[in-house]
């Protein structure tokens, strides 16, 4: 199996994918990091917590950035609910968090791994652009980071930018640079995943140790007006790293605007590189939605075996 790290935002599909990953064989999960994003860290941290110990991911769980790099954090309850799980409680965790920061174990993975780990990023970068600022040789060690984030093709949080990268452009700009091999899950492809309630209805209806949590979510998804299902972003770039073929990418120079107050703050535009060169990133531009279904029931499944 793939050792990766997953840093993360949970996030009701945050929690999706990490219910994804922990029933792939082909992923070796070695920690979970937690960052503010679509709440803020004293949610999301003990929302990872929890969701590790209720899908019985056995690792370290640590905790990161309580804000950006150096701009003021911008939540997302509208969209995740006050507590960042659409309101679903899930049982004491039983367990304490990683005595490291994100960033540190990060970095004692990456190393202990001999250069095999991956990082699966699903939230805004801070963690990750801070790792590789603490740890100048970090890029030696990591196969590859894959990221949920970016859209050229209009934003979820402004109208022109995609929430994670909203949240901390800068952290972005530091992880483009990086020179790791990089894969771009955006909106431009996850929005085709979008599932509606009925679609919920017949995914969801396999019952499993999974149901009170994956339910819940989608109870959640269905009292909000605005979009009455669920945009499952950060599992198909989990699912990505399991079975690369869902998304098809192309090599791309990714670039992110930093100007706060500015409406293009966050945004992403994509050219093609250089002749000769590889660009910053492999970005998904198609995603084989038919294979992503099927991922996804087959961790109904999983869950259903016990
Ligand atoms: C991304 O932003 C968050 O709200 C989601 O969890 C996902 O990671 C989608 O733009
Ligand atoms: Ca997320």
């Amino acid at each position: 199996p793939v050792p990766v790290v997953i840093d993360c935002d949970p996030g009701t599909d945050d929690a999706y994918a990490l219910a994804l990953a922990a029933s792939c064989e082909q992923l070796d999960i070695r920690a979970v990091c937690a960052v503010q994003g679509n709440a803020p860290l004293a949610h999301t941290g003990p929302n990872a917590l929890a969701l590790c110990a209720y899908l019985g991911i056995d690792c370290p769980v640590s905790q990161g950035a309580a804000a950006p790099l150096s701009r003021e954090a911008v939540t997302a309850e509208y969209a995740h609910g006050s507590n960042g799980l659409g309101g679903v409680k899930l049982p004491d965790p039983g367990r304490a968090f990683d005595s490291l920061p994100a960033w540190d174990r990060l970095y004692q993975e990456a190393v202990a791994a001999g250069g095999e780990l991956q990082v699966i990023a699903l939230g805004p970068l801070t963690n990750v652009a801070t790792a590789l600022q603490k740890y100048p040789d970090l890029p030696q060690y990591l196969a590859k980071i894959t990221v949920m984030g970016s859209s050229l093709s209009g934003g979820n949080i402004t109208a022109q930018a995609e929430f994670n990268v909203y949240s901390d452009p800068e952290a972005w700009q530091v992880v483009l640079a990086s020179g790791v091999p990089l894969t771009v899950v955006g909106l431009d492809v996850t929005t085709k995943t979008y599932l509606s309630q009925d679609n919920l209805a017949v995914l969801l209806e396999k019952e499993g140790r999974a149901s009170a949590l994956l339910k819940g979510i989608a109870d959640y998804a269905a009292t909000r007006s605005s979009q009455s299902g669920l945009t499952l972003n950060d599992a198909l770039a989990v699912a990505s790293v399991v079975n690369p073929p869902v998304v098809t990418t192309q090599a791309a120079d990714l670039r992110v605007q930093a100007r706060p107050g500015s409406g293009v703050d966050g945004k992403t535009t994509a050219t093609n590189p250089k002749k000769g060169e590889e660009g910053n990133c492999q970005l998904a531009l198609r995603v084989d939605n038919a294979l992503f279904q099927a991922m996804l029931l087959r961790m109904m499944d999983f869950y259903a075996a016990g």
